[in-house]
């Protein structure tokens, strides 16, 4: 589990992304509004909301696969400028949908993480076949390595996936709802591993989740997005709030502080079809 950060709040000075007025439409509609941010070098941020209110978008302004209005930049430099194999050396991407091709194993698709690296033509140098196997190490994964791809469970293959973005060794991750198909232990395994590696080499995290006490624990900087425009930012103490929850999810939300973490509890508000007092089959009563 991940303790208190010691980034400052301003990052040190170093911006890694910076968000300026960014707007995305898509398929004739306004999916993305005016959104201003800028995510410290060495910060992880996690972007919430409902589904449907633009965090993949975000994401994916940021990776430079939708077409915006505003500007994004990438230390200091504008994405636009930036060709595939730079933009590659610097953000590593986990969408939330991965593609995974069949005929492929695990071992060949974690390497191709490795290819802003490599020369044109070039074949994998060692430095690349290490990345490839410490990666799949720290993630104990190293036996789903000869694998093909299309016969991973869910889980396995969302560990792979980010596998492939961590041996790319880029020093800004976008990680686009990594856990939604981990279970509680793997959950943890991979963001206690982005937390490590946040601290080793000064990775920047900007982060998509769902689940709000997860997000809460990891993050030192949250931003809500609702219908596209940024509708909070802050620490997780002050974005996840009852009201401010309860307001842009549409459900009522218990907020817990066990210490200094926060829970956050959805709070089921319809009585179940058989009412709330169960009643026991005659045969079971107490005689
Ligand atoms: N290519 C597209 N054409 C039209 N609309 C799109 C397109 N891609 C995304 N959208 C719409 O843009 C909105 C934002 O989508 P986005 O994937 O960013 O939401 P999200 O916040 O990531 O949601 P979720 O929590 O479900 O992942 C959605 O209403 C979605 O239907
Ligand atoms: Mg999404």
């Amino acid at each position: 589990m991940r303790t208190p950060t010691s980034v400052p709040p301003d990052g040190g000075g170093a911006a890694a992304v910076v968000l300026r007025d960014v707007s995305v439409r898509l398929g004739g509609r306004s999916v993305l509004r005016h959104v201003t941010t800028t995510v410290p070098a060495g910060c992880w941020m996690t972007v919430v909301g409902a589904n449907g209110a633009g965090k993949s978008t975000l994401l994916r302004a940021v990776m430079g696969l939708v077409a915006h209005e505003g500007s994004v930049s990438v230390h200091g430099t504008p994405s636009s400028a930036l060709s595939p194999r730079e933009r590659a050396r610097r953000l590593a991407l986990v969408p939330q949908t991965p593609v995974l091709a069949p005929g492929m194993t695990v071992g060949t698709y974690v390497l191709l993480g490795r290819m802003a690296h490599m020369g044109p033509f070039a074949r994998e140098s060692s430095t690349d076949l290490r990345a490839v196997t410490g990666v799949l190490q720290r993630l104990g994964a190293t036996e789903l390595a000869p694998r093909q791809l299309t016969t991973l469970s869910g889980g396995e293959a969302q560990r792979v996936v980010i596998a492939r973005a961590l041996a790319q060794h880029a020093p800004v991750l976008l990680l686009d709802e990594p856990t939604g198909s981990l279970d509680i232990g793997h959950q943890l395994e991979v963001l206690d591993l982005v937390e490590e590696l946040r601290h080793e080499v000064g990775l920047t995290v900007l982060c998509t989740m769902h689940d709000l006490t997860l997000a809460g624990q990891y993050a030192d900087q949250m931003l809500l997005l609702a219908d596209g425009e940024v509708a909070a930012f802050g620490t997780p103490a002050e974005v996840l709030t009852e009201a401010t929850l309860s307001k842009h999810y549409r459900a009522t939300v218990r907020v817990l502080h066990d210490g200094d973490r926060l829970i956050v509890v959805p709070i089921r508000s319809r009585v179940g079809h058989c009412g709330t007092a169960h009643e026991a089959p005659a045969d079971q009563e107490d005689t």
